[in-house]
């Protein structure tokens, strides 16, 4: 269904994010036929280039990242017509007049601001759209992650643009949102009868929620070495995995009633402090390795720098500190080049409370894998007998529900999605203020008692899945990472 004609003005439109994601998601949605021909994109960035220029360097970029041959020349040609480029520094006032002359002067078309910039950029531009007259009635404001380096500096930004726009036109992207399983998430959850009444901790032993990446960090260095994976993958994407697994079910899917449930979940969530720190984080850092049978350079020799603290794996055994949650561990981890690219919710099952088939027997307890990359699945772990006339043994298989068995469809990438939703007014799937607000407070604690403790990176091979530390961290209580 094609969504209203908009406008969208994209500042810091020659960055990686647009390139590698905005432009290609917004071209998609285009040939699928929901972006009317009446709508219009605005480029902005502080780089001189000509119209023509811009669209070169998005083609180029989109073949490169997307593959030429996804690319039907007809329609890029169609959809370049939507396109304009304005040069502008927003930090010089002077510049504006120029975006005020770029964009339409109808009130009435849906405005979409998206501010891929640096979170310390973001009041200011929405300063100057105020100071323009471009944040009318119609207008609102996408921003992008992180917001914030901890909750002061959140605060902060949160307050800035809350001045010129009110809670519901600001669209604040995670975009592991925008991901189908995300989303089946809530299907899976809310939409059968079965899971509900074990998902607590009568029948549940522990959870484990991993992100893992085979990518390094080059070419990011700058921002990422002030980061680290707390603040860039656990903040935002790991919590809000969290918050969707385990929240009560919300009256309705409206955005209001999802955002309420997920907030009383980072606020149930047990401090980590300076005396559980030690033994409730691990932190790392890649050293060199191999991954994918290539050999890879370290975070030291990717950043060209002598020292550096910074963690590029963390993992860390959260609580959730309420009825249905008390004393289940939930393991949270993530880190850049480990083993494979990979992001799944794993449930792990207590053990049958007896077993009827002998000590010999091993009755492995039931698991749930859900699976968000690289292919979609969500695969339930359960015993049944191996077939045979010498004896009872049992095996472990999976009722599996795998995507590219069942759908023979292309996936669109999270971003056409969040993008048509901000279009469409649907907040659902974006971040509220309070949201990214208690995100921070739990994660601030985390990150002070590091500083506190002086707790050191530990290193890890690239193309290894983090420090030995992350398995005794589980092993210490009886429990393990699931296997892949
Ligand atoms: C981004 C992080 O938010 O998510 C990156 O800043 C990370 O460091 C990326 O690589 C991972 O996203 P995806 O969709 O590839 O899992």
């Amino acid at each position: 269904v094609p969504v209203s004609p908009f406008e969208m003005v994209i500042f810091g439109a020659t960055g990686d994010l647009a390139r590698r994601k905005i432009f290609p998601a917004l071209y998609h949605r285009f040939v699928d036929g929901q972006i009317p021909k009446s709508s219009r994109i605005v480029g902005v960035s502080r780089s001189e280039h000509s119209r023509e220029e811009f669209i070169d360097i998005i083609h180029k970029n989109y073949c490169e990242f997307e593959g030429a041959d996804t690319l039907d020349e007809k329609s890029w040609k169609a959809f370049c017509a939507l396109i304009d480029y304005v040069k502008i520094d927003v930090v010089n006032d002077k510049d504006w007049s120029a975006l005020a002359k770029a964009v339409s002067k109808s009130q009435d078309l849906i405005r979409v601001f998206y501010l891929a910039m640096p979170p310390s950029m973001f009041s200011g531009i929405c300063q100057g759209l105020k100071r323009e007259g471009l944040a009318h009635e119609k207008a609102r404001v996408v921003l992008e992650k992180p917001i914030g380096t901890d909750f002061d500096s959140a605060h902060a930004i949160n307050e800035g643009v809350a001045q010129v726009f009110e809670e519901n036109r600001i669209y604040r992207i995670d975009h592991y949102l925008g991901k189908e399983t995300v989303q089946n998430l809530l299907v899976l959850r809310f939409g059968n009868v079965l899971l509900e009444p074990l998902w607590n901790s009568n029948a549940i032993k522990h959870i484990e929620i991993t992100v893992a990446e085979n990518i390094g960090v080059s070419g990011r260095g700058a921002y990422y070495d002030g980061a680290g994976a707390l603040r860039d993958m656990v903040q935002n994407h790991l919590l809000q995995l969290l918050c969707l697994s385990t929240m009560e079910a919300p009256s309705s899917l409206g955005a209001d009633d999802v955002r309420t449930e997920k907030i009383k979940v980072l606020r149930a969530l047990e401090r980590i402090t300076v005396e559980n720190v030690q033994s409730r984080t691990v932190r790392g850092q890649y050293t060199n390795g191999r991954v994918n049978g290539e050999t890879a350079n370290g975070y030291l020799v990717d950043l060209d720098v002598d020292e550096s603290n910074t963690e590029t794996f963390v993992a860390i055994k959260a609580e959730i500190q309420n009825w249905r949650w008390a004393g289940v561990p939930i393991y949270l981890r993530t880190g850049k080049r480990m083993s494979s690219k990979r992001s799944e919710i794993v449930i792990q099952f207590k053990p049958v409370p007896h077993s009827i088939f002998g000590d010999d027997t091993k009755v492995n307890p039931n698991k749930l894998v859900i699976r968000l990359q690289p292919d979609e699945a969500v695969k339930l772990f359960m015993e049944i007998k191996e077939p045979g006339a010498g004896g009872l043994r049992l095996k472990t298989l999976p009722l599996n529900l795998s995507y590219a068995a069942n759908f023979a469809v292309r996936y669109p990438d999270a971003y056409e999605r969040l993008l048509m939703d901000v279009v469409r007014g649907n907040l659902g799937l974006f971040m509220r203020r309070d949201e990214v607000e208690a995100a921070w407070r739990w994660c601030d604690g985390i990150l002070e008692a590091w500083e506190k403790t002086g707790q050191e990176a530990m290193p890890y091979f690239a193309g290894t899945d983090g420090p030995r530390a992350a398995d005794k961290m589980l092993a210490e209580v009886g429990d393990a990472w699931s296997e892949s």
